[in-house]
């Protein structure tokens, strides 16, 4: 079977999606600087698969390093480039930390490909590229207009697409997919890995349930006078373990050449949207713990609602999500529960 690099690897979605890339049978090298997860993660992937993937500290924003990884592993096939800073917040203090890290990891590798006859890249994006979709394109497809960034780390994803976009026209012998995730939540239902709070979470499932396990006194409810039927903000939240076995749905499509075109784009979500007291309430139901809350004033930047239309990855890739959000909500707790014993 064919090896992929995984950059990010030991991060939230990439640790998920090296099981998912293993259980099918495919060599991994993860490549991580654990600026935001820890090596431990690599026990957590080996004791759901039985098998330990190849591990590097490199930097990607490292272009020699990343070099000599290429030579070292001469026969990866492809890459599914999830290395990034991903917090809102700190990306608007600090930009330029930002635009060097995504941008000049993607570029590295963009420019390593040929050199490395390495074909296929998969590229994390975000739903964040459509900001507030107007009525009429909600839910949102592909086809959506690309609005104004609101903030630095939005930015670079709609760099980064541009960049892959103007590399492809200039490079036709390589393959991209691009992916739109949603709000990913939940974890393997193992428990073994899941997502690695870094401080006070900025994402309302982790808040949950460190609520739920009195780390946080309540949790806050930016605002329930949207226009919404409760007045809370609507997302699309997807299953983390679906979202993984997408990447391998989209890099098995790209190695056996089933493209149509070097450059495809998918949206990764539900098509459903939830909202937050939906998702609090359902929390606290599926997994019959508390989650004090109180509603205060509006987050800065919160879009009011956003859902998927998932229909072009339902019907070209053949994927869908299929894990319920009461199950996902269960294994978000169950991950708490262990992290909780871990200390
Ligand atoms: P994460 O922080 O858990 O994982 C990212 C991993 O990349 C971390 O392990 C980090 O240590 C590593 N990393 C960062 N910069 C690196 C570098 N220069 N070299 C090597 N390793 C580096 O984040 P995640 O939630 O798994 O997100 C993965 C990707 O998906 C990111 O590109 C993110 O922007 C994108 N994304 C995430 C979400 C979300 O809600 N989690 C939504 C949309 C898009
Ligand atoms: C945010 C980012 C998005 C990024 C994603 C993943 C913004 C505007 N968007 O999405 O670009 O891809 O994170 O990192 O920051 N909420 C609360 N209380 C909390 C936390 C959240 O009420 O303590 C609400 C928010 O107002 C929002 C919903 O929960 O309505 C989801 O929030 P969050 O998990 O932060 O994701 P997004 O804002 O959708």
């Amino acid at each position: 079977m064919a090896r992929i690099l995984v950059t990010g690897g030991t991060g939230y979605i990439g640790s998920h999606t090296t099981v998912e890339l293993m259980q099918a049978g495919f060599d991994v090298v993860i490549v991580d600087n654990l600026m935001n997860s820890n090596v431990g993660v690599l026990d957590g992937i080996e004791a759901i698969v039985g098998r330990r993937p190849d591990y590097e500290n490199i930097d990607c924003v490292d272009y020699v390093a990343l070099d000599k990884l290429f030579e070292k592993y001469a026969d990866i096939e492809g890459i599914i480039h999830f290395a990034a800073y991903k917090a809102v917040g700190e990306s608007v203090e600090k930009p330029l930390q930002y635009y060097r890290n995504n941008i000049n990891s993607l570029v590295n590798l963009l420019e390593l490909m040929p050199i490395h006859k390495v074909k296929n890249i998969v590229f994390s994006s975000s739903c964040t590229v459509y900001g507030q979709p107007d009525a009429a394109h909600l839910p949102v497809n592909e086809n959506a207009p690309i609005q104004p960034a609101l903030s630095p780390y939005g930015n670079t994803k709609q760099i980064c697409e541009e960049i892959i976009h103007d590399t492809i026209h200039a490079t036709p012998n390589i393959n991209a997919i691009i992916l739109r995730y949603f709000n990913p939540i939940g974890a393997h239902p193992t428990a073994l890995i899941g997502e690695l709070p870094n401080g006070v979470p900025n994402n309302l499932l982790p808040y949950v349930t460190q609520t739920a396990a009195g780390i946080r006194p309540e949790l806050r409810i930016f605002g329930n006078d949207y226009d919404t039927p409760d007045g809370t903000c609507i997302r699309d939240y997807i299953d983390v373990v679906d979202l993984a076995k997408a990447h391998v749905v989209a890099l098995k499509r790209m190695l056996t050449n089933k493209q149509e075109g070097n450059e495809e784009i998918f949206n990764l979500g539900t098509g459903r949207g939830l909202s937050v007291m939906e998702i609090v309430e359902t929390f606290k139901r599926v997994n019959n713990v508390d989650v004090p809350y109180k509603i205060v004033e509006r987050r800065e930047g919160d879009i009011e609602k956003v859902w998927a239309d998932p229909t072009r990855a339902n019907k070209v890739l053949g994927w869908k999500a299929e894990r319920n959000t009461e199950d996902t909500l269960r294994s978000c707790w169950k991950w708490q529960l262990r992290l909780n014993e871990a200390k």
